[in-house]
């Protein structure tokens, strides 16, 4: 019989200068996996995510030994954003030690992020992922996300924030 992998429930917190390190620990491994040229440095990370200007949240999950298993980072779409985004939506991004997924800290940092999305008063936000990208894909179908467009290599999928909860997960 397969063993299920104990679910971990890791802190959920913002993201530090100090967690640089960790979160680029994190993204690396995964650009890697995707064939991304994308930056990983800790450098970077301080830029793009944990000090973004138009940051709404950037988490992190940490684990027992405060080791960062994951980060998502809320930004909003603001006019003439890259990403080609209605201005206003948020822009999620998420990312998961590749040695810890399904073990519910994509989840658990989404709670938080949907908690900022709320006091922010964010009505809509946007998850673009690669078409080939099949664990991003299940992750963000999971949560409720909703496709509304299609790009040439991605797909952008929407989530209503409303009032109520995400999709529970089974035994939560
Ligand atoms: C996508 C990602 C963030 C998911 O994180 P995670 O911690 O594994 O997510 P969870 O354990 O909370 O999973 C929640 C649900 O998402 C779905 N899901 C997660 N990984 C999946 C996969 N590989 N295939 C299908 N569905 C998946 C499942 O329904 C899962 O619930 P279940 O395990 O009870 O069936 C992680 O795999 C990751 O970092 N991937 C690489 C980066 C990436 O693709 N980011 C998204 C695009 S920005």
């Amino acid at each position: 019989m397969p063993v299920k992998k104990p679910t971990v429930i890791p802190a959920i917190r913002p993201a530090t200068h100090k967690d640089a390190t960790g979160m680029s620990a994190v993204l690396g491994p995964i650009l890697s996996m995707l064939q991304s040229q994308r930056r990983s440095d800790p450098d970077h990370i301080i830029q793009h995510y944990i000090e973004h200007p138009d940051k709404i949240l950037c988490c992190v999950a940490e684990g027992n030994n405060a080791e960062i298993l994951g980060f998502q980072s809320l930004i909003i779409a603001t006019d003439g954003n890259p990403y080609g985004v209605r201005t206003g939506w948020g822009i999620i991004g998420t990312y998961v030690n590749l040695n810890a997924g399904r073990r519910g800290i994509g989840s658990a940092l989404f709670a938080a992020t949907l908690q900022a999305a709320r006091n922010g008063k964010i009505t809509d936000i946007d998850a673009t992922i690669g078409t080939e990208n099949r664990l991003g894909l299940g992750y963000y179908a999971a949560l409720g996300f909703e496709t509304y467009r299609n790009l040439p290599n991605a797909i952008c999928k929407c989530y209503k924030v409303g009032s109520s909860s995400p999709t529970p997960r089974p035994g939560s």
